[in-house]
C-alpha cells in the first residue's frame, strides 16, 4: 500500500468515528422541519413551455456566422496502424474546407483521465488523432469540415484508409482470462470479506448459487451528441451538450494548453443524458479543426457516431450465492464476478456495490475483477454498476425464496440489517421495509400466487415479481453557490449546474424560493455554464445535493452579510445570524417573530442596490460517517405467451425511499423514466458486438431495441417521503434508481409466470422458449 493511500484509509476510518457534531449534515437542515409547502409541491417544469414552443436551443441549434459542418470518418479495426490514408478525393468535393487527419491534426494533450484529478473529465487518457494507431473499432480517423452538413458526409464517404491490423481482445470469455483486481472502484476497495463464505455456503442448509450475465449497452438520448463552437481571441466557446460543463471547460483547456477561464463551456438544456454527455473525443476534434480553419464548426455525431464515439454501458459476468439457515437467515453472500474495460479509462462498472449495503450476512466475499479490451471506453450508463448488479443479487434473493418457500418479501425482511453490513457505520436513513409494505399494499401482492406456473389466462401465463432498488447517496466534492438578492426583491442563484430534462432547474428554483423565503417567481436559479461557481455534474444522482448544499452554505453567508449592513436602525440590531431566519422575504428573530424586517429594506437603508455571496459547500464527509443510500421496492406484473416466448409487463409499481421528495411532478417522472430504461434492460437492450472484429453491429435506433409507448405499462409510483436528517432539505438522489432493481422485478416476474429462471440479459423470447 502506498504511502498516499495508507493516508487516506487512515482518514477515512478517522471520519467513520469522528464524533458526529464535526460532520456535515449532523444539524439537520432547516428546511427539514420548516416548511411553507414549497417543497414537494407539484410545480410544473419551468423549462416546459419553451421547449414545447421549441424555443428552448441545444447545442445543434445555435447559429454562428461563417460556421463549417464537421462529418467524421471512423476506423474498421479494433487495433493497428493506418498505413494509407487517401484523403485526395475528400479534400477536392465540393465545399470542403478542411479534411484533418493525425497527419496534420494540432498537436493535442491526451484528455487527463475521469477521476485523476477533481475537474478531469477524460474518457481515456488516449492520445486524439496524433498518430496512426488506432485503438478501438470505431475510433475517428478523419474530420471533414465543408460548407454544408451533406457536403461534410459526403467528403467523408470518399476517404479510403489501409490498415495493419495487431492482434485485439474482442471477446470478453477471452479477455476474462486475464481478470484483474482494479486497484480500486469509485475508491471504494475493490474486494470486501468478511469470515469464510464458501465454506458457510457450502455448509449452509439452504444455498443458492449462480451465474448471471448482462450484455454491452449503448447510450441513446434522443439529442444526439453535438457541440458548436468557436474561437475568439485565444477563448474557446463551446456550445454543448453536457452533464459536466465545469469538468469539460478544465479538460479542454488541458486539452489545448490553455487558463481554464479561457474555455467556456454552456449547456442550458440537454436532451438527455443518461451518463453519456460527458467530454468524447468529438469535443476535442471539433475544436481542434475549428482552430486549423480558423471558423465556428458544428459537429452532430450521427447516430452511428454516437455509438462509434460514446462509450456505453460494459458487460459483466458475475457470481452470486447465498447461504441461509432454516429460517433463511444469510449465512454467507458471495457476490464476485468480472466487467469489461480498457487499459485506458477507469469506469469497472460497479455491480457488486448493492451487495455491500443491503443484507445482514454472517459472513461475505462481495467484489468485482475487470478485464481488458481492445474497445471503445466504457462509461457511466443510469446507475452504472447498481442496475445490474441489482439484477444478479436480486433475482438470487427471489431464486432462494422460491427455493425455501418463503415470500420474497419476507425473506427480505428477515435479513434486514441494523447497520451497513460491510463498513459497520449506521444508516442515515432506511425505511426500506416501510416501502416494501406500502408497495405490497398498492400493488395488490397479496393477490400472487406462490407457486410458479399456476396462473394462465389463454396463451398468457401471468406472474408477479418483487425486488429491492438501491442507489448511493452523493455528494460532489467542488460545489459552490453565488447567490445574491437584490433591492427589488429579486434572488438568483448561479451554480454550474445542469438541466437535462429531469426537472433541476424547477427543483432548484422551489429550494432556493423556500430557504429565503421568497416567492418561486421571484427566484432565478442560473445554471448550464462553466462559467458560473462551482463544479457540479449531473451525475452519480447527486446534483440535487450538490447544489442543495452550496445554496445552504451561500444562505449562511448571505445572512451574515445582511446582518451587517442592517446596523444599528434596524429591528435586527443585536442580533446574531444564528438568531435569525429567513421568513417572509426579509430576516425575523427565531425567538420574537415579530422583530425582523424584509430584504429590501435592509438593502435599501444601506444605500445599496443588492448582496450577493459566493461560498463553498462544506466536503461531503457525511458519506464516509454514515451509511447513505436511496431505497426502493419495485412491483412487475408480467405476461408471458406460452407459444411465442414474449413477455408483456401488464403492471408495475415503484415504492421509493429516497428522503423527501423535492417536486412531486419531476420526481415522478424521473422514477418512471427509470423504470423505463430497467424494462428496456430487463427485455430489449443489447448492443450486438462482432466478437472477432470488435465493431458494434447495430449502431441504429432501427436494430437497438428500446423500449416503446406500446411496451410500457401505467406505471405507479410512490415515495415515503421520509426526510433523511443528514442530507440537504433531507433529500437523498432520485435520478438513477428507478432502473436498479426494475430488471430483477422483472425477472423475478417472469419466473413466477412461467417456471423459467433466466439469468441472462435482455430475456428475449428465445431464453424463454
Ligand atoms: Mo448518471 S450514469 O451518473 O448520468
Amino acid at each position: 500500500m502506498s504511502l498516499k493511500s495508507a493516508a487516506m484509509k487512515l482518514m477515512q476510518k478517522a471520519i467513520e468515528h469522528a464524533p458526529d457534531s464535526w460532520v456535515p449534515g449532523n444539524t439537520p437542515d432547516r428546511l427539514i422541519t420548516h416548511k411553507h409547502g414549497l417543497i414537494g409541491a407539484p410545480v410544473t417544469r419551468i423549462d416546459g413551455p419553451l421547449k414545447v414552443k421549441g424555443a428552448a436551443p441545444f447545442s445543434a441549434e445555435f447559429p454562428l456566422p461563417e460556421m463549417l459542418y464537421a462529418a467524421v470518418a471512423f476506423s474498421t479495426i479494433a487495433r493497428g496502424r493506418i498505413t494509407s490514408l487517401d484523403t485526395a478525393a475528400a479534400e477536392a468535393a465540393s465545399g470542403v474546407k478542411l479534411v484533418m487527419t493525425w497527419k496534420n491534426a494540432p498537436k493535442l494533450k491526451p484528455t487527463p483521465l475521469f477521476n485523476s484529478s477533481p475537474k478531469a473529465a477524460g474518457p481515456s487518457d488516449l492520445p486524439i488523432m496524433q498518430n496512426s494507431s488506432i485503438h478501438w473499432n470505431g475510433e475517428a480517423i478523419a474530420l471533414v469540415l465543408a460548407d454544408t452538413q451533406e457536403q461534410a458526409d459526403y467528403a467523408k464517404s470518399l476517404i479510403r484508409a489501409t490498415y495493419q491490423e495487431e492482434p485485439a481482445v474482442t471477446d470478453f470469455e477471452q479477455a476474462i482470462k486475464n481478470a484483474r483486481e482494479p486497484k480500486n472502484i469509485l475508491g471504494e476497495k475493490p474486494m470486501v470479506k468478511e469470515g469464510d463464505a464458501e465454506s458457510a455456503l457450502s455448509s449452509a442448509r439452504h444455498r443458492v448459487d449462480a451465474i448471471f450475465r448482462t450484455p454491452r449497452q449503448n447510450h441513446n438520448p434522443i439529442e444526439l451528441h453535438a457541440v458548436t463552437l468557436f474561437w475568439e481571441d485565444g477563448e474557446l466557446y463551446v456550445h454543448d451538450a453536457s452533464q459536466a460543463v465545469a469538468q469539460t471547460a478544465w479538460t479542454l483547456a488541458e486539452v489545448f494548453k490553455l487558463d481554464e477561464k479561457k474555455v467556456h463551456v454552456s449547456s442550458p438544456y440537454v436532451g438527455g443524458g443518461f451518463g453519456s454527455k460527458t467530454l468524447w473525443h468529438h469535443h476535442v476534434l471539433a475544436a481542434a479543426a475549428s482552430k486549423m480553419a480558423n471558423r465556428p464548426v458544428r459537429l452532430v455525431l450521427s447516430r452511428e457516431g454516437v455509438y462509434r464515439t460514446v462509450g456505453g454501458r460494459t458487460t459483466t459476468q458475475q457470481r452470486v450465492a447465498i447461504g441461509a439457515d432454516s429460517d433463511g437467515r444469510f449465512q454467507a453472500l458471495i457476490h464476485t464476478g468480472v466487467a469489461a474495460m480498457t487499459e485506458h479509462n477507469d469506469c469497472p462498472e460497479q455491480f457488486s456495490f448493492p451487495a455491500r449495503h443491503l443484507y445482514a450476512t454472517k459472513t461475505f466475499t462481495i467484489g468485482q475483477k475487470v478485464a481488458n479490451m481492445d474497445m471503445l471506453a466504457n462509461t457511466f450508463m443510469r446507475a452504472p454498476g447498481e442496475s445490474i448488479g441489482t439484477f444478479a443479487l436480486e433475482s438470487a434473493v427471489d431464486e432462494l425464496a422460491a427455493q425455501m418457500d418463503i415470500d420474497p418479501i419476507e425473506l427480505r425482511i428477515r435479513n434486514e440489517p441494523e447497520k451497513d453490513p460491510t463498513t459497520g457505520n449506521p444508516f442515515s436513513s432506511r425505511n426500506i421495509i416501510k416501502a416494501y409494505r406500502d408497495g405490497a399494499d398498492r400493488f395488490g401482492w397479496g393477490n400472487r400466487h406462490a407457486n410458479a406456473g399456476t396462473q394462465r389466462e389463454g396463451e398468457w401465463l401471468i406472474g408477479m415479481g418483487c425486488a429491492t432498488a438501491t442507489y448511493p447517496y452523493y455528494r460532489m466534492p467542488g460545489g459552490k453557490a453565488r447567490l445574491s438578492i437584490s433591492r427589488d426583491g429579486f434572488v438568483s442563484a448561479d451554480v454550474a449546474a445542469h438541466e437535462m430534462g429531469m426537472g433541476t432547474a424547477t427543483a432548484q428554483t422551489q429550494v432556493v424560493a423556500e430557504r429565503l423565503a421568497v416567492a418561486p417567481q421571484c427566484v432565478r436559479v442560473n445554471y448550464g455554464s462553466s462559467d458560473l461557481s462551482g463544479t457540479f455534474i449531473a451525475g452519480g444522482s447527486s446534483q440535487s445535493a450538490s447544489i442543495g448544499a452550496s445554496i445552504e452554505a451561500a444562505h449562511a453567508a448571505i445572512v451574515e452579510e445582511l446582518i451587517k449592513l442592517a446596523g444599528k436602525d434596524s429591528p435586527l440590531h443585536g442580533l446574531d445570524a444564528e438568531d435569525v431566519e429567513s421568513r417572509n422575504a426579509g430576516l425575523f428573530s427565531v425567538k420574537d417573530p415579530s422583530r425582523g424586517e424584509s430584504y429590501a429594506a435592509i438593502l435599501r437603508r444601506a444605500g445599496k442596490s443588492d448582496v450577493s455571496v459566493e461560498t463553498s459547500a462544506p466536503a461531503p464527509l457525511e458519506v464516509q460517517h454514515w451509511s447513505m443510500h436511496s431505497f426502493g421496492a419495485m412491483f412487475a406484473e408480467v405476461r408471458v405467451n406460452a407459444i411465442t416466448g414474449e413477455t408483456r409487463v401488464s403492471r408495475f409499481l415503484g415504492s421509493f425511499d429516497c428522503g423527501r421528495i423535492l417536486n412531486a411532478k419531476t420526481a415522478a417522472s424521473q422514477f418512471r423514466g427509470g423504470i423505463i430504461m430497467g424494462l428496456g434492460l430487463a427485455l430489449m437492450e443489447e448492443t450486438q458486438w462482432d466478437t472477432r472484429k470488435g465493431r458494434i453491429m447495430n449502431p441504429s435506433l432501427a436494430e437497438y431495441h428500446l423500449p416503446v409507448h406500446m411496451d410500457v405499462p401505467e406505471i405507479d409510483v410512490i415515495w415515503t417521503d421520509i426526510a433523511d436528517p443528514h442530507t440537504p432539505i433531507g433529500a437523498r438522489g432520485i435520478g438513477e434508481i428507478g432502473i436498479t432493481g426494475t430488471g430483477a422485478a422483472v425477472a423475478n416476474a417472469i419466473y413466477n409466470a412461467c417456471g423459467k429462471r433466466i439469468r441472462e440479459l435482455p430475456i428475449t423470447l428465445d431464453k424463454l422458449l
